[in-house]
């Protein structure tokens, strides 16, 4: 679908914006601390509900408001999001119909984020891997929002009754129904790693030439146990720590490089490299089975990776059916002028200017 025009007030130093996206690629250039990351991160946003930098609602908000507003139009459909969020409140508004859930955003505008810190999708703990895994089981797979609530509550019964003591017997009343959602979770998981390792696959070829990458899934509890034994067993440890320490909410992905942890065995630049390519796999695979626009969000794309390394990924994107957004400081850095259709924009202490394009 992607957006058509955005609508930003009170967001971090952007007081008052208002653009009108191209639908293909938008240039946002701008020096140090002009605003291009908090245009990004209003855009992210929209689509999850909260920032992609480790930051709380205060640091949203700009400094001199009590609350901000972003509104997006997408597309045809006339579909409109609107965001008010002050410290204390927050209300969503889709076709100005007040919702609850975040979800709702993120079907209707479908984002994806490169940035300077991403590279911890391979660094960091497997929260990040397990999220990478569910963004695209979640738009794929319409039921799997619906099996992991429904994991989430009886995993939140069991860890109370573990808390509380009570007795095997209740404790292990929430078993079935751990069991019955942890297969479905498993099994979409698997299913999606599988097309991507596929997309990664032919990804390498021209990204990381003469070295194989490949991604397992770690549903969460050993291989040789089936998940109800596997809770049975476990019971008596469970109960000494207080909670459930093993299910597809402790999954990972283990990546590796020539059968070599990526996390160890390769550079910070490959790591964002890989990263680039995990994401791009994603919107691969997206952009086929979906009619929908995804939104890809690059962040500092110059800072990032090296000129060749740059041209083949914008290469490969130019090809997706996506709407990019992609700040750098200065024009020159990026190579867009052969996209179908672009825009440049300007940020200056968080004001926002369209490039009128000389012909
Ligand atoms: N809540 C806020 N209110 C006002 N200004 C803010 C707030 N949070 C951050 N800033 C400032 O906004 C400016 C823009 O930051 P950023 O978007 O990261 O810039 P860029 O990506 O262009 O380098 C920075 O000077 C930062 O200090
Ligand atoms: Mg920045």
């Amino acid at each position: 679908m992607g957006l058509k025009s955005l609508e930003i007030s009170g967001f971090r130093n952007l007081q008052q914006v208002k653009l009108v996206a191209n639908e293909d690629l938008n240039l946002i250039i701008g020096s140090n601390a002009a605003g291009k990351t908090s245009l990004l991160e209003s855009i992210f946003y929209l689509s999850y509900g909260r920032s992609f930098r480790n930051s709380q609602i205060k640091d949203l908000i700009s400094y001199d408001h009590d609350f901000f507003r972003l509104i997006t139009d997408l597309d045809t459909q006339g579909s409109r999001i609107g965001i008010e969020r002050s410290l204390k409140d927050q209300t969503i508004r889709i076709n100005r119909q007040a919702v609850t859930r975040t979800s709702a955003l993120a079907t209707l505008l479908p984002v994806l984020v490169l940035h300077p810190d991403s590279h911890q999708l391979i660094t960091a703990g497997p929260d990040n891997r397990r999220q990478y895994m569910d963004w695209g089981v979640f738009h794929v797979e319409h039921n799997f929002i619906n099996s992991w609530k429904m994991y989430k509550k009886a995993l939140n019964q069991r860890n109370a009754s573990l808390r509380l003591r009570q007795s095997d017997k209740l404790c292990e009343m929430w078993n079935k129904e751990l069991v019955q959602h942890a297969l479905i979770i498993e099994n979409l998981r698997n299913e999606y790693l599988k097309q991507i390792r596929v997309i990664v696959n032919n990804l390498s070829v021209e990204l990381f030439p003469g070295h194989i990458i490949n991604l397992e899934h770690k549903r969460g509890w050993p291989e040789e146990l089936t998940f109800s034994d596997n809770l049975s067993r476990n019971l008596i440890k469970d109960r000494e720590k207080g909670f459930t320490q093993s299910g597809p909410h402790r999954a990972d992905i283990k990546i590796t490089v020539d059968g070599k942890s990526a996390q160890t065995s390769i550079s910070r630049g490959q790591q964002k490299k890989l990263v680039s390519l995990l994401k791009i796999a994603q919107l691969t695979l997206f952009s086929e089975l979906s009619e929908q626009k995804c939104i890809l969000l690059y962040d500092d794309l110059p800072a990032e990776l090296d000129k060749l390394n740059q041209n083949k990924i914008m290469n490969i994107i130019s090809g997706l059916n996506i709407q990019l957004f992609i700040t750098a400081i200065s024009d020159d850095l990026v190579d867009y002028k052969t996209w179908k259709s672009y825009k440049v924009f300007h940020v200056e202490h968080g004001n926002v200017t369209e490039q009128v394009n000389k012909s």
